[in-house]
This record gives structure tokens, sequence and C-alpha cells, in this order.
């Protein structure tokens, strides 16, 4: 059962980021992964239910996005960082659900990479970091809440518990890749929420919507 939206006197003004980051080769060939953006909507739509003023911010999606929710749209990592900072002054909370991929190619070529001029080329992909968006927002935190999310094969909590630490963050999200339920598209999930005080909230075999109400539960008693 989706508990009933609880009424609100606060308005937060919330940033959502969703989906993946497309990090170009070239005009027909990219960099990404598998993110659908299911979370990320679930979350913006449920900060929407509230009563709040949710900012979505999406890389390129395979399925159908909230409609009546303001949405910026935005391609690689380092446009989603341009977005994310334009809104950051007037957040109260930012919510970082898109999986950024962290390489991008060093150069994007203009015209379409031919297969001949590559091979005699020898060719290999040089990849350069993309900027860590979250752990950015870290370090300029003040009072806002910040969201992030784990994506581990592995010592789920303890590294989870490390992300949270090294990006100055009050919440985290820890999914399992691999794990009996698939952590992308608009299937049923198990996360466990961590907080700062390393309270966790195990949530098994539930729905998106359900984890993204509690993430805006956990962001209300935070403001
Ligand atoms: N994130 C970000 N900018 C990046 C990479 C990740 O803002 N360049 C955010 C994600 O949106 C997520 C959190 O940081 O909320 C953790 O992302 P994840 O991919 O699990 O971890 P990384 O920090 O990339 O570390 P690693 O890949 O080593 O696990």
């Amino acid at each position: 059962m989706i508990p009933a939206p609880r009424r609100l006197a606060l308005n937060l003004r919330i940033i959502v980021t969703a989906g993946p980051t497309r990090e170009r080769i070239d005009p027909v060939r990219f960099i990404s992964n598998d993110s659908t953006g299911v979370m990320g909507f679930e979350i913006a739509e449920a900060a929407k239910r509230r009563g709040h003023e949710v900012v979505l911010i999406s890389g390129p999606t395979p399925g159908p996005r909230p409609k009546k929710i303001r949405t910026i749209l935005v391609e690689s990592a380092r446009q989603m960082e341009r977005a994310v900072s334009r809104g950051f002054k007037r957040a109260d909370a930012v919510i970082m659900a898109a999986a950024v991929c962290d390489w991008r190619p060093a150069n994007t070529a203009r015209s379409k990479i031919k297969r001949e001029k590559s091979r005699a080329a020898g060719r290999s992909l040089k990849l350069v970091e993309n900027p860590d968006i979250l752990a950015g927002l870290g370090k300029k935190k003040g009072r806002k809440v910040l969201v992030g999310f784990a994506m581990e094969t592995e010592r789920l909590v303890s590294n989870a518990e490390k992300k949270l630490r090294e990006k100055n963050l009050d919440i985290i999200v820890a999914n399992k890749v691999g794990a009996k339920r698939a952590i992308f598209g608009p299937g049923r999930t198990d996360v466990v929420i961590v907080d700062k005080k390393k309270n966790k909230q195990h949530l098994t075999n539930v729905s998106k919507r359900r984890v993204a109400e509690a993430i805006i539960d956990k962001i209300e008693r935070l403001c």
C-alpha cells in the first residue's frame, strides 16, 4: 500500500536529475549506460504531488517523461552540471538520481569516424574524466539537503556510506547491481536508504514510487 500524500505547509524547491548522460564520440556514436530515468521521474512526481516546486533535469531516456513537471533536457554530464548549477542557489534540496558517466571521449569528432581511417590510425578511444556533479554541490552545500544514489556490485552499505561522507550528502540511496531485481527500468527494486546518522531504511521488493515517497519523506523531515 502506498501511503496517502501528507498535506504540507512547507513548499520546498527541489531539483531532481534523472536518466543517463551521453558522451559523444562522433555524430552517431556515444558512451552511455542503461539508465531509463524511471527512478528520477518517480521522485519528481512524488515531490510534485506533495506540493513542492520541482525542476527535473533529464538526460536522454527511452520512455515517456512526466508531463506536468518543468523539465530541462540535457545530453552530457557537463550540460547536466551547468543546468544543476544554474538552479542550485534557489534550491532547498537536490536529488541526483541520474546515472552520470564518469568519463567522456577526449575529443568529439564533427563528422562520422570512418572505419578505414580509424583502422589505419590503430584507433583507440582516449577518455578524460567528467566532473563529479554531486561532489561539487557537496562543497558548497550550506543548509541544502543533498541526496545521492550509489550503484554498487559489492559491499553495498559501506561503499554507499563512503560516498555519503566523501560527497558531503545528507542521504544516500544504495542500489545493488546484479541483485535479484533489475535496478534500471520500471520494475520493483531493493534499496537501502542511509542517512548521515547511519540510520538505515531497507526497502525490499518495492515499487520505485514507494522508494520515491520514502526519499521525499526524509527530505521533508530534514528541511
Ligand atoms: N554522480 C555525479 N557525477 C558523476 C558521477 C556520479 O553527480 N560524475 C552522482 C550520481 O548521480 C549519484 C552519485 O554521484 O547520485 C553516485 O554515483 P555512482 O555512479 O554510484 O558513483 P561514482 O561517484 O561515480 O563512483 P564509482 O563509479 O566509483 O562507484
